[in-house]
């Protein structure tokens, strides 16, 4: 239910609330949407996830993110559980000294959607296997890192097998099943009782198979409307609007990168800020992977967002990516940031995220007049100012 649009107050734009909810007591959130967001002929599967938060007392702000505990799928339980020799109804102790079944802690408590290092030592140590043993000698580092690409604990047991006779000792050899972390793509200004997401369906062939993210596979196989999901919020105080309400803000967000500034947007729309904003977004293909596209329409018709530039890097034949949009319209994003424009980066950290960095260099020193070193400083001005921030992973 939309908030009636009110005078912008520093207080809404920083403040947040604890509830009893955290990261070691989430709570139960039923779904409420989750849709495919990208057309059919994509590349790529991103989701719109809406979860009520509704008798939570849950509160969050534009830049925080939502934790969620996924677990493993049925059938990869199961096969573990055949791997190893168990039923799944012997009882075994949490990390805490809760007692559960051995299919409980499969499913909920530990990580066997990924090879980690300390699973492949301690198995090579309990099965004594030879080849194993050296597989993982300090001497082997890069045959022991191609060995646990794309490997499941299940592809270990395939290959080197043995009986677990002591249920526990899962809790040694597999490491805790952490919880995933996705941009909140919402304001609580206009959804009070509500948290959406945007979440990609990471996926890729290994060893022959199709493999799916624990916790974005399991949101698009596993997670039906009007089911629970276990989340908390997690605050994130250096990714928030300005406190100055008028100050312009400057957005980064290509692919799921996005999903911070959707909130923004929202909470711009319900009258928290006068913010003059602009966003650029990226994706693959404009007719298949434009994320929230009538809404970002809508936006710049209503004049909540005053400027929208895309790069939709397959729709011709060389790439085209943000940071050519923003190398392209470098003169006003200079006009921008001299009018003390703050700058938001969020998406990808390993490409995206320092070439973006560049452009901005580029533009900065070109239409400063004053070349790369000024630059470097006034970059660097920016970061101490907390006009420069990204939130990429
Ligand atoms: C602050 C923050 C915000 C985030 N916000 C979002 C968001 O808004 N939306 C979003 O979609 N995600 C977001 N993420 C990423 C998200 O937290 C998860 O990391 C992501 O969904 C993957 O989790 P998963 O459990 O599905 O995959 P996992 O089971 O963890 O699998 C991912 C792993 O699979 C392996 N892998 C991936 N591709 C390949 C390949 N081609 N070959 C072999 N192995 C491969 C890699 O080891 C990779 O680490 C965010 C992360 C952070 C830290
Ligand atoms: N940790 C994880 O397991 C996990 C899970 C989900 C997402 N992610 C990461 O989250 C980020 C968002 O994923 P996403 O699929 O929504 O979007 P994405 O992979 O960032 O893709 C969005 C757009 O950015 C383009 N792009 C590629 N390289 C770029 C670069 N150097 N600079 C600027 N743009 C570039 C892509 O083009 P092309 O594809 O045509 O090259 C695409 O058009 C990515 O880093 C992704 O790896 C990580």
């Amino acid at each position: 239910m939309p908030v009636e649009a009110g005078d912008p107050t520093e207080a809404s734009v920083q403040t947040g609330h604890a509830s009893e909810y955290s990261r070691k007591n989430p709570f139960p959130a039923t779904v409420v949407q989750n849709s495919v967001m990208t057309g059919p002929q994509s590349e790529k599967e991103t989701r719109h996830i809406e979860l009520s938060l509704m008798g939570s007392g849950i509160q969050y702000l534009p830049g925080d993110s939502a934790g969620i505990q996924p677990d493993n799928p049925p059938q990869a339980v199961d096969a573990v559980l055949q791997g190893l020799g168990l039923t799944g109804d012997e009882n075994v102790t949490d990390f805490y000294g809760g007692s559960l079944t051995s299919r409980a802690a499969l499913t909920t408590w530990l990580m066997i959607g990924k090879l980690a290092t300390s699973t492949v030592r301690g198995w090579a140590k309990f099965t004594g296997n030879a080849e194993l043993n050296t597989l993982v000698l300090p001497d082997n580092k890069k045959g022991f890192e191609d060995y646990l690409w794309g490997r499941e604990f299940i592809d270990l047991l395939m290959e080197y097998p043995a009986k677990l006779e002591d249920p526990q000792l899962i809790f040694k050899l597999l490491p805790r099943l952490a919880p995933r972390l996705y941009s909140i793509s919402s304001s609580q200004c206009l959804h009070p009782e509500a948290v959406d997401l945007s979440v990609r369906v990471v996926t890729y062939e290994s060893l022959g198979r199709t493999r799916f993210g624990v916790c974005s596979g399991g949101l698009a196989m596993r997670v039906a409307v009007g089911s629970k999901l276990p989340i908390f919020i997690h605050s994130n105080q250096l990714f928030r609007l300005p406190t100055d309400l008028d100050a312009p803000v400057i957005m980064v967000g290509p692919g799921t990168g996005v999903a911070p500034f959707r909130a923004y947007l929202e909470h711009k729309q319900a009258g928290q800020g006068r913010w003059p904003m602009w966003l650029f977004f990226g994706e693959q293909r404009e007719s298949q992977d434009f994320l929230y596209k009538d809404e970002m329409n809508a936006w710049l018709k209503s004049g909540v967002l005053q400027r929208l530039d895309t790069a939709f890097s397959r729709d011709q034949k060389e790439k085209i990516y943000v940071q050519q949009r923003i190398r392209e319209q470098s003169a006003e994003l200079w006009q921008w940031l001299d009018r003390g424009a703050y700058f938001y980066v969020c998406g990808d950290s390993q490409r995206m995220a320092p070439d973006v960095e560049a452009a901005l260099l580029d533009a900065i020193a070109t239409h400063s007049g004053k070349g790369a070193e000024f630059a470097t400083q006034y970059l660097a001005e920016m970061k101490k100012q907390k006009r420069y921030l990204r939130d990429v992973y």
